[in-house]
């Protein structure tokens, strides 16, 4: 067991030192903190991407709707623009929904505990506790990949994930306490994005690496253990690649609920584990283009690509603006019929 109060120390030294300046953080210690809704903005955009990638999306969001009334009152199809490149837009329906609820339930003010958050839509265990802790300097326990990782090895947990998940969380846990929550959050989010990296942590220049029963034990990065993925199931499926007299291409939108929820895609079957019919969406003279493998994290797909020149009720677009729109699996089967 560490010593606690040192460990919290030397990590709280660090980032007082060291805090990454972001554009959503107030700097370490100060008195000033970053309003909920520019955290929770943060914590959202920073599930889907990369701090790097996000921090652009932060900017533009927080310059043309500065306050969550001004979000809630945005038009759908402006936000759902630009959130465009951040990913599933079922988050940012989330995110308008969330924007509407502290807008109209709750007079444009967050609510400033974990439990109030947790009520509203959209925002989970983990988002409500990064608001609490970050925005309210509540001692929440905010617990995400790389702060499972780097509890893993601080403590050399040998239960493999998931399973040990929660005792994580509770390990965790241990190490909050009422002093500076927000600073504490952010210190092992920084510890754990620029130190106790997943595959070479940098443990040589590591404020915590006194205390860390994994780095003793000579082989940190062996946390935090994985147990062994079932194989991946495969699935099979049709990609209708239809182009109009002027070579443009139908694309159409796909369901909200489901895989690729909302984006665009090109005409498809269903995919699954037996071959399915080829039930085309208009009669054309169909050729066969081939085939294109994509990996999902739950399933391998192969798709067998067919292209044919019609007409129809599509969104018809031009091929380059159509490949831009396009999830990777449906550019994969446009580049194979186009090639
Ligand atoms: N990753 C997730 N939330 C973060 C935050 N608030 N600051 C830096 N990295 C993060």
């Amino acid at each position: 067991m560490p010593d606690v109060s040192a460990l919290r120390q030397a990590l709280l030294d660090w980032y007082d030192a060291g805090a990454r300046v972001l554009p959503w953080r107030a700097p370490p210690g100060s008195a000033e903190r970053t309003g909920p809704y520019r955290v929770w903005l943060s914590e959202v955009m920073l599930q889907q991407t990369t701090v790097a990638h996000a921090a652009p999306y932060f900017l533009r969001f927080t310059e043309r709707w500065p306050t969550v009334n001004d979000l809630a009152a945005a038009e759908d199809a402006d936000v759902m623009a630009a959130w465009a490149g951040l990913g599933y837009y079922a988050r940012a329906r989330n995110l308008l929904a969330c924007a509407r609820a502290v807008a109209n339930e709750h007079g444009g003010v967050f609510p400033d505990t974990e439990t109030g958050l947790l009520s509203l839509p959209g925002v989970g265990a983990y988002t409500a506790a990064a608001v609490a802790a970050i925005a309210f300097d509540q001692p929440a326990n905010v617990v995400d990949g790389n702060v499972e990782r780097v509890v893993s090895r601080l403590f050399a947990v040998e239960t493999p994930l998931p399973a040990a998940r929660p005792e994580l969380r509770q390990l965790a846990g241990t190490l909050v306490t009422d002093a500076r929550p927000g600073d504490w959050a952010q210190g092992l989010m920084d510890l754990g994005a620029t130190v106790c990296r997943p595959k070479a942590p940098l443990c040589l220049l590591c404020p915590v690496a006194f205390a860390c029963v994994g780095y003793r034990s000579g082989a940190p990065e062996r946390f935090p253990l994985k147990a062994k993925k079932a194989e991946r199931p495969h699935r099979q499926g049709i990609a209708y690649v239809l182009r109009d007299a002027g070579g443009r291409v139908a694309v159409v939108r796909r369901p909200d609920k489901g895989l690729l929820g909302g984006m665009a895609g090109l005409p498809t079957s269903e995919w699954r584990t037996a071959a399915p019919a080829f039930d085309p969406p208009v009669a054309a003279d169909w050729r066969e283009a081939g085939a294109v493998e994509h990996v999902f994290t739950h399933f391998a797909l192969t798709l067998r690509v067919v292209e044919a020149t019609g007409a129809g009720e599509f969104d018809w677009r031009p091929a380059s603006e159509a490949r831009a729109a396009l999830p990777t699996v449906f550019k994969k089967a446009l580049d194979r019929a186009l090639a």
